[in-house]
């Protein structure tokens, strides 16, 4: 994992940032955040930027500013993009430019930015830069040009204009049932309510397969896997809403599910900043983003994790799950990520009765210094058959014990999201 130090949580609250190729080669800039800001504020590269400002952390901030040299003509459609981030999350945007052309300055400005300084910054400029974009009125990312395809595609699809929860599924092992449970907790929650309250619209639901290799989603819903997948990935500055729909399947009419590439890819074909952009996109449109993660880390396991409510990881009653989550566990923390997004949840667990198996995962819970807060059942071969025939277990299987106890997260997960929804009207 390739941690940047302005990626991470930092223990005094940071409100704004700079963004640039090389901070050193903006001296005065350096000076005049810290006259104004002390120690309050972070320096990202343009490659850090976007995974960075798609995580709901990156609400803190006050304002981004971004500076750029003449040899950073080439850079602008990604500043764009950093751009459109920014205003996403309500983050306000100072470009701090030199030798900037004035039609790079009027594509930049017309994309979003709030505020332009020249550099060499003159006396007082940027603070003045600053109390402006204070007093102004938030922006809306419906005045940012190239969103409004997004509005658009996110209403064809129901969205609701909110930013939907993403929900990673991480199996710290091989084989230990992480896409079963992505696939059904998806499938679950595009289903909520309507058994009983016919009446509850269910939320938009999708589920991305990024295990790209051996993605097996596809394969759990009986869907292709499509080329698209492909070039949608290998060129992600040229996503929207509508390449990124095109690229999805619907099964029975209610689960989107972008399923792996159709052949098998190297996992480094995407950088952090390509998974940010799907995310980003993702989130959009839906109100729930499952994704199933590849079990091996990868440079983007911080950005999904960085942009997660909750992370869930997989193991079981084993020593390689012992050991392969002391290891996870381990990697977080010396990159100081947020490892206390993840969510454990011990599959196959022990029965009820079975007071030997409950004594072993107390033990494992104790001896990991974790909480185990979710225990599924064994559900028996039914379930590799439901995987087999390419049906979720509620099709295959309604009464599984596995089945109800996914039913019963994925209604949960939906009751908390609107208890927030509406704490937050
Ligand atoms: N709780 C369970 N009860 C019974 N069978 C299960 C359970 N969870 C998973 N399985 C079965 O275990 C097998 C592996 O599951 P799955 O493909 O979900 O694992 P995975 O962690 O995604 O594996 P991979 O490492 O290939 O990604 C499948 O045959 C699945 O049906
Ligand atoms: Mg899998």
């Amino acid at each position: 994992m390739t941690g940047s130090p302005a990626l991470m949580p930092e223990p005094a609250p940071i409100v704004a940032c700079t963004i640039s190729g090389d901070v050193q080669n903006f001296d005065l800039l350096i000076e005049d955040m810290e006259a104004e800001l002390g120690e309050k504020w972070g320096d990202l590269s343009f490659d850090d930027a976007i995974p960075f400002l798609s995580q709901s952390d990156a609400r803190a901030l006050e304002f981004v500013a971004v500076a750029l040299g003449a040899e950073d003509e080439d850079k602008l459609g990604i500043v764009g993009e950093i751009i459109r981030a920014a205003n996403e999350k309500k983050v306000k945007v100072i470009l701090v430019a030199e030798d900037l052309g004035p039609m790079a300055l009027h594509q930049l400005l017309r994309l979003g930015a709030d505020d332009f300084c020249p550099y060499p910054l003159p006396e007082g400029a940027l603070h003045e830069a600053i109390q402006r974009v204070r007093k102004a009125r938030p922006t809306t990312a419906t005045i940012i040009p190239g969103s409004d395809g997004a509005e658009e595609a996110g209403a064809q699809y129901g969205g609701t204009g909110r930013e939907g929860v993403l929900l990673p599924v991480h199996g710290l092992a091989g084989g230990i049932g992480a896409t079963t449970f992505a696939s059904n907790l998806a499938w679950e929650l595009a289903n909520v309510g309507e058994e009983g309250n016919e009446k509850q619209k269910p939320p938009k639901v999708c589920l991305l397969d990024l295990d790209l290799q051996f993605g097996s989603v596809a394969t759990y819903f009986d869907l292709a896997r499509r080329d698209s997948v492909y070039e949608l990935l290998s060129d992600t500055a040229a996503m929207d809403t509508e390449s990124f729909g095109n690229a999805l399947q619907l099964y029975r009419d209610k689960l989107h599910v972008l399923s792996a590439p159709a052949d098998m890819l190297p996992l480094d074909l995407v950088t952090p900043t390509d998974i940010a952009r799907l995310i980003l996109t993702a989130r959009r449109m839906f109100d729930f983003v499952v994704v199933d993660m590849p079990s091996t880390v990868v440079p983007w396991t911080e950005t999904i994790l960085s942009s997660s409510q909750l992370y869930f990881v997989l193991l079981e009653l084993d020593m390689r799950s012992a050991q392969n989550t002391l290891r996870f566990v381990r990697a977080l923390k010396a990159e100081e990520l947020p490892y206390e997004k993840l969510r454990y949840v011990l599959n196959r667990a022990p029965k009820f009765t079975d007071l030997s198996g409950k004594a072993r995962v107390k033990r494992l819970s104790e001896s990991l210094d974790i909480k185990i807060e979710l225990q599924l059942p064994d559900g028996g071969p039914q379930v590799a058959e439901a995987n087999d025939h390419g049906l979720p277990l509620s099709e295959h299987a309604a009464k599984n014990p596995l089945r109800k106890d996914v039913m019963k997260l994925a209604t949960s997960l939906y009751a908390l999201t609107q208890v927030e929804a509406v704490a937050a009207d």
